[in-house]
């Protein structure tokens, strides 16, 4: 028989009314008067708790009015249907079995705790609301991008997470050896590593972006993405960095830089869609609790057309504000995180700043006619910054093969993503969603850390 949940009593309650039902789950709360007491009750499939009637005639009353918070208990009762109380519905039990006791030092009592806090018992946070909600929504949001992608005619690629290729620059990629790290290493004769000794012969690392291979598969499917951990060793703690976060990567052939923008925007407003269509609850709480306006916000975001700017021309707009810079505008720079802040404040939503200067935008981006830019665009939101990093590839072999010289990337290695510019070679772009900014985007948090189940930042492996 199925194990009957909290969300099908939520759900279907007509169906389970004046009807006998056995939840098991976790004691939120407890109350009591002399004779009775309720008890709120949780069991993980749903954001709300079930509330549960018991009275003095049980022979454990005793018992229940000392239940700690987190014991484990089974209930058998009627549940009843409770029109003008604060919950639909209340299950008056007939039996309460307790299945462990809780010890009373239980970590999250009943009152807000910080997230600072949090973070140091994360084996335990899950259980607390923010965090129930959080998650929940992380999962729903990871369906709906394989749901949009799959329904849009995107073949799913698995890239691989071992790699000897240089997409985003391998200075912020983990190295990966089985070289014995505790004994001195085998060197060449010029005093570097000696990495033939190694497990795949040469110098391995952990992928910062599937891009390279994702353009692979592009080339054969037309339409693809990609959806997996991305690894960075960059020494940045801010709030919205992780060294490892998860990204989706999708690759599209005969799609240029303004096809690109429109699938960025669809895919966003999909996803935000669903998300507000399938966590009604946890939608509602974070727009109580974490952020308010949220869901005005994400409704205004389905029903607007993003605004598409230059980069130069943002550069103008941040130069003509009456404001003090931390660090001044420049129109060969990029923008600083008080300037993300302005521009998509000022624009009041999301604002795809496109058109970037080449030199501190990868060795891949077509270089735009004028010589100066690249046909680079990134999606900047309140809050989270940066969501989306795209831009259109560049799809001649010479031009791609003297930008690769310029930028001192070596083109040996990458001879088989240089094949894709021979054989067949189409305009194509790609871009970058990063899945824990979207979630800091959809759910109001702040920190990137509360985004992540185990969050891996600068001086933090905690768990
Ligand atoms: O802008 P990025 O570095 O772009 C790429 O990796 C391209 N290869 C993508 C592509 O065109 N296929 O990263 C893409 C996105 C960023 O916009 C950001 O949302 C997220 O990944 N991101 C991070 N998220 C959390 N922590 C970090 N350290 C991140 N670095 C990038
Ligand atoms: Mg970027």
């Amino acid at each position: 028989m199925k194990h009957l949940t909290i969300k099908d009593l939520f759900r279907n309650t007509s169906e389970y009314a004046n009807k006998t039902v056995t939840l098991e789950g976790w004691v939120k709360t407890v109350r009591d008067s002399k004779t009775f007491g309720f008890i709120e009750l949780n069991d993980g499939s749903f954001f709300k708790n079930v509330q549960i009637v018991f009275t003095d005639k049980l022979a454990n009353f005793d018992e229940l009015v000392k239940l700690t918070i987190c014991s484990t208990i089974k209930v058998t009762g009627t549940l009843i249907i409770t029109e003008n109380a604060k919950q639909p519905f209340e299950i008056q039990a007939d039996e309460v079995i307790i299945e462990s006791l809780s010890p009373a030092d239980y970590p999250l009592q009943k009152k807000r705790h910080s997230f600072e806090y949090l973070r140091t018992i994360a084996h335990l946070r899950p259980r607390t609301n923010t965090f129930n909600a959080v998650f929940r929504i992380r999962s729903v949001a990871a369906f709906a991008i394989h749901e949009y992608f799959q329904s849009n005619g995107y073949v799913y690629v698995n890239t691989p997470i071992i790699t000897c290729a240089d997409c985003e620059g391998s200075a912020e990629m983990f190295k990966l050896t089985t070289l014995n790290t505790d004994t001195p290493l085998p060197t060449n004769e010029d005093g570097t590593t000696n990495y033939s000794e190694d497990l795949f012969g040469k110098k391995a690392f952990i992928t910062g972006s599937g891009q390279l291979h994702g353009e692979t598969y592009a080339q054969a499917f037309g339409k693809i993405y990609t959806f997996g951990p991305t690894l960075r060793s960059e020494n940045s703690n801010t709030k919205t960095h992780a060294n490892e976060f998860w990204m989706i990567e999708p690759e599209i052939s005969f799609c240029d830089l303004n096809g690109l923008m429109d699938v960025e925007e669809d895919c966003l407003k999909y996803i935000v869609k669903a998300v507000l269509e399938r966590c009604p609850e946890e939608m509602e709480f974070c727009d109580k609790f974490i952020e308010n306006g949220l869901i005005e916000k994400l409704t205004k975001l389905i029903n607007s057309d993003f605004v598409r700017i230059d980069h130069k021309d943002v550069i103008d707009i941040l130069k003509k504000a009456d404001r003090q810079w931390e660090f001044q505008p420049d129109y060969g720079e990029d923008l600083a995180k008080e300037h993300e802040k302005y521009i998509t404040e000022y624009f009041n939503g999301p604002v795809f700043v496109k058109n970037w200067p080449k030199d501190i935008k990868s060795y891949y981006m077509k270089v735009n006619p004028d010589g100066k830019t690249v046909a680079a665009v990134d999606l900047e939101v309140p809050g989270a910054g940066e969501i989306m990093g795209g831009s259109q590839r560049e799809e001649d072999y010479d031009k791609l093969v003297s930008r690769m010289k310029e930028m001192g990337i070596e083109t040996d290695p990458l001879y088989w993503y240089l094949d894709l510019r021979k054989y067949g070679t189409d305009i194509h772009s790609g871009f970058g969603l990063g899945f824990e900014r979207l979630l800091m985007y959809i759910t109001g948090i702040e920190n990137i850390r509360d985004v992540i189940p185990f969050p891996r930042t600068p001086n933090n492996c905690d768990f």
